[in-house]
């Protein structure tokens, strides 16, 4: 009998890719990803802003890997710190420790610190979904064991059982049942769609912030003991920016107003940066845009630009501290492994050398404007916004306001097209899609694009948008 994994002959990258699909087809796991495209679309390197097919064709990305590669595809300076831990200290138990882990948690901390006035450690895990597992966890220890949460309508925490059960979409729960407690899902100030006419941001936020209060006004609505002082609920997860759910930036009060409720009932905050952190919107974490203090942090993919599923949370002292929370409270082989720790330590070095705040606020204006610019031309844009270099364009149909998903994903199959032509050249336009209707066009370039890539953005995106509407 032959060697099963010794069977199949290499498939050749330039003509295979009709071979390798029939593989796919047969042997891999669909539920572990989703084809937007039929057939998926096989790449074949990266390079700063692009992504190349088999063909050459480059393909400008507008989205890095759902904003996990904030520094560009093949970041010189974090790849070689990934090579050097290669070829010194690339294996090691997590029992043992080793130096990158210790200076990158020490440089999350400090960071936290100066921002939050307060101290704090970090805690590593393997993948977003399972650092918010374990800061579930962390929560429900540190509240004696209160199991319940509060989350967004439209918030993402990812689909480990745990995420799931504080993620808005029934979708993803639906075939599995529950094994912890659904979260209970309150209204995000998305002004867009759900502020009655006339209403500013600011009087929205207050607005949904005062929907929220309503829940304390009585026993009888379910959340609050007013005898006892006391809440059934635990914490409240929030994403600062909703990222799946379409990049909605909430108005500036929101926040504060949302933290004093939450401190007068004695309710955690717990802030997911796993989309929008490492300097997506112009802060090393979104939060710190909208002055309130989290009691815990939640972290993974830009950490390492990508190059390792390395994530984390980061908690006060008073939550996270030995005694409280002692070893082995959570355990993953690969947590704190020296190959991702090295890539996020050198993550912080770059950060920590160029004004990326002012440079990525700068390049977020100019792309913003573009986008403004595209909406006037385009009455289908319903909305624009930004936050940084988080980005949304809304699309809709002609009374600029019904979402219109099959324009959106019109547009996204034919930027995957590779047949956009600027300068005599062809490109292909990498985009993504959120939003409740998912009717957004998300976007989270590299925040190393180029002025000129963003030049280039527009164009593709103005040509796209003609393409589809002719
Ligand atoms: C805000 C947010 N939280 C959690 C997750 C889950 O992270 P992961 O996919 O790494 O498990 C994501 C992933 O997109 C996310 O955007």
């Amino acid at each position: 009998m032959p060697n099963a994994l010794a069977t199949l002959h290499p498939v050749d990258a330039q003509d295979g890719t009709a071979e390798l699909l029939a593989l796919e087809r047969e042997y891999c796991s669909f539920g572990d990803t989703v084809h937007y495209l039929e057939p998926p679309k096989i790449f074949e390197r990266c390079e700063g802003s692009y992504l190349y097919d088999n063909a050459g064709t480059p393909f400008l990305d507008l989205q890095m890997w759902y904003s996990a590669v904030n520094l560009g595809y093949g970041h010189k300076r974090i790849n070689d710190a990934v090579k050097r831990q290669m070829d010194t200290l690339p294996q090691v138990a997590s029992q043992y420790l080793h130096r990158e882990k210790i200076e990158l948690a020490a440089r999350l901390a400090r960071h936290a610190e100066q921002q939050f006035g307060k101290k704090g450690r970090i805690h590593f895990n393997v993948g977003g979904s399972q650092a918010v597992e374990d800061s579930l966890k962390l929560v429900r220890n540190f509240t004696g064991g209160k199991s319940l949460m509060f989350a967004f309508e439209g918030g993402y925490h990812g689909r480990t059982l745990g995420a799931s059960a504080i993620t808005s979409s029934y979708r993803y729960r639906r075939r599995y049942g529950h094994f912890g407690d659904r979260a209970q899902f309150i209204g995000f100030p998305y002004h867009f769609r759900g502020a009655p006419k006339g209403m500013s941001k600011e009087e929205y936020g207050h607005h949904c912030v005062q929907n929220f209060a309503r829940l304390f006004e009585t026993e009888y609505y379910g959340v609050w003991d007013a005898k006892a002082g006391k809440c059934e609920y635990a914490a409240f997860y929030v994403e600062p920016i909703q990222g799946t759910g379409g990049y909605v930036i909430p108005p500036k009060n929101f926040f504060i107003e949302l933290k004093k409720m939450l401190d007068q009932y004695g309710i955690l905050l717990v802030v997911d940066e796993i989309q929008m952190g490492f300097y997506r919107t112009g802060k090393l974490f979104s939060i710190e845009h909208f002055g309130v203090t989290p009691d815990v942090v939640v972290f993974g993919k830009a950490l390492t630009n990508g190059l390792n599923p390395l994530s984390g949370i980061w908690a006060r002292e008073e939550m996270i501290n030995p005694t409280l929370f002692p070893p082995g409270s959570t355990h993953s082989t690969f947590a704190s492994n020296p190959l991702g720790t090295a890539a996020g330590l050198e993550v912080m070095k770059v950060f920590a050398e160029q004004d990326f705040e002012s440079m990525v606020m700068e390049k977020g204006r100019y792309f913003l404007d573009g986008l403004k610019e595209l909406q006037k031309q385009h009455n289908i844009i319903g909305d624009v916004d930004g936050l940084g270099l988080a980005m949304r364009a809304e699309i809709c149909g002609e009374d600029g306001f019904t979402p219109d998903k099959a324009m959106v994903d019109r547009m996204c199959e034919e930027g995957m097209k590779g047949d956009l032509i600027v300068g005599g050249k062809r490109y292909g336009l990498v985009l993504d899609i959120g939003g409740y209707h998912k009717n957004v066009i998300t976007l989270a370039p590299a925040l190393t694009i180029a002025y000129e890539e963003i030049d280039l953005a527009l164009h593709l995106l103005g040509q796209l948008l003609h393409r589809c509407t002719r």
